[in-house]
């Protein structure tokens, strides 16, 4: 499937009703599709493919308990390493950062977990560290030196450790961190101007060839800034819908934005298209404020968790 100019961002969780990853089979050409891409178009006019929390192929239950494994069967959305994902195409990681105690940031996925649940974890059996995750992007790069990357950063829990989803249920206040360790630590592993793209404008595929661009929901990080809310209700922000609402830079682009994962499958499938179909008709029409616009359709679901969890007993 290829659209032209298309605006869509497309996040698949593989380990949802609707795909699942297959460890082989993937070629040189799904290594280096971005070879095949004319380098004028801007990111918002190629259909990226990218991976919902791209870090959690590793958690693991280290604690035996059903709960857990529970617990682990909805937080582990990948089972593909970071380096296998960008062999197989994969160009959008969606990175969620929380702190261990050694003041790493490190990849966790702690929104609906307690943190000593929700790490990533290397090969090793570390924690997975963002440092790990830039360098394996840089190392993909090395040798695929036509495409690019893009990491979406994201506070999974504040700079005090408590993850948002917890912070917001029990009604604390998530804490300032301004300042933090973490904002330096991030920003000092970014700065390299060489590797990391982290303007906030979108820039065209030819200059970020090789490099990787960062975008993130928080303001202080470098980087591209992103505002979309999540929301797991049924919402769907069709732009249509929603004509004058902004989502990224300067105010300047409007967002076309699909995140509801609360929905059956066949729901879920017609809110995919929804998108795809409403921009398919500002094209069709010249509407030109095509140009900025982004589209973002996430695919990833919790419908169906009960069959994944049955799986994941199974498997252990
Ligand atoms: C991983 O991070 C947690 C804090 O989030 C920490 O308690 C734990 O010690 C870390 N594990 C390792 C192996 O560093
Ligand atoms: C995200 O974390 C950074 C580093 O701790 C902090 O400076 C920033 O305020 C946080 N953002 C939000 C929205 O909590
Ligand atoms: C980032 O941290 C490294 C190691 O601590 C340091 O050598 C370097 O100067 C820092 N870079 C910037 C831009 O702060
Ligand atoms: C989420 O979507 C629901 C339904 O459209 C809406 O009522 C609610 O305000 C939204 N929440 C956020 C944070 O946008
Ligand atoms: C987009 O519109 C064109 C022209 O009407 C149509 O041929 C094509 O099938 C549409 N694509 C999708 C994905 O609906």
């Amino acid at each position: 499937m290829h659209f032209n100019t298309r605006f869509l961002l497309t996040l698949l969780a593989t380990v949802s009703q609707f795909g699942s990853s297959s460890a082989a089979g993937w070629t040189n050409a799904d290594s280096n599709w971005m070879n095949f891409i004319n380098g004028n178009w801007k990111l918002n006019q190629i259909n990226i493919p990218g991976t919902h929390d791209s870090g959690t192929y590793n958690i693991r239950d280290d604690y035996g308990w059903i709960g857990n494994e529970i617990k682990v069967a909805y937080a582990r959305t990948q089972d593909l390493s970071i380096m296998k994902q960008l062999e197989s195409g994969i160009r959008y990681l969606d990175i969620r950062l929380g702190d261990d105690d050694d003041d790493d940031v490190i990849i966790v996925h702690g929104d609906l977990y307690g943190e000593s649940l929700a790490n990533g974890k290397n090969d090793k059996g570390e924690n997975l560290t963002l440092k790990q995750v830039l360098n394996d992007c840089r190392n993909f790069l090395n040798t695929h030196v036509t495409e690019t990357i893009i990491i979406h950063l994201k506070n999974e829990s504040n700079c005090k450790g408590i993850p948002f989803f917890d912070a917001h249920q029990i009604g604390i206040d998530s804490g300032n961190c301004l300042n933090s360790d973490r904002q330096k630590i991030v920003n000092n592993l970014t700065s390299n101007k060489n590797y990391y793209f982290t303007e906030k404008r979108m820039p065209k595929l030819n200059e970020v060839r090789g490099k990787i661009v960062v975008a993130t929901r928080e303001t202080d990080y470098n980087g591209m800034y992103l505002t979309f809310p999540g929301n797991r209700s049924k919402e769907i922000r069709l732009c249509s819908s929603n004509p004058s609402f902004k989502c990224a830079f300067d105010n300047n682009y409007r967002c076309c934005i699909q995140d509801a994962y609360e929905l059956a499958e066949n729901e879920k499938w017609e809110a995919i298209i929804r998108i795809i179909n409403e921009q398919n008709k500002s094209y069709n029409q010249g509407d030109s404020r095509i140009e900025n616009t982004l589209d973002i359709n996430f695919m990833s679901t919790t419908v169906g968790t009960l069959k994944l969890v049955a799986n994941s007993l199974k498997k252990n």
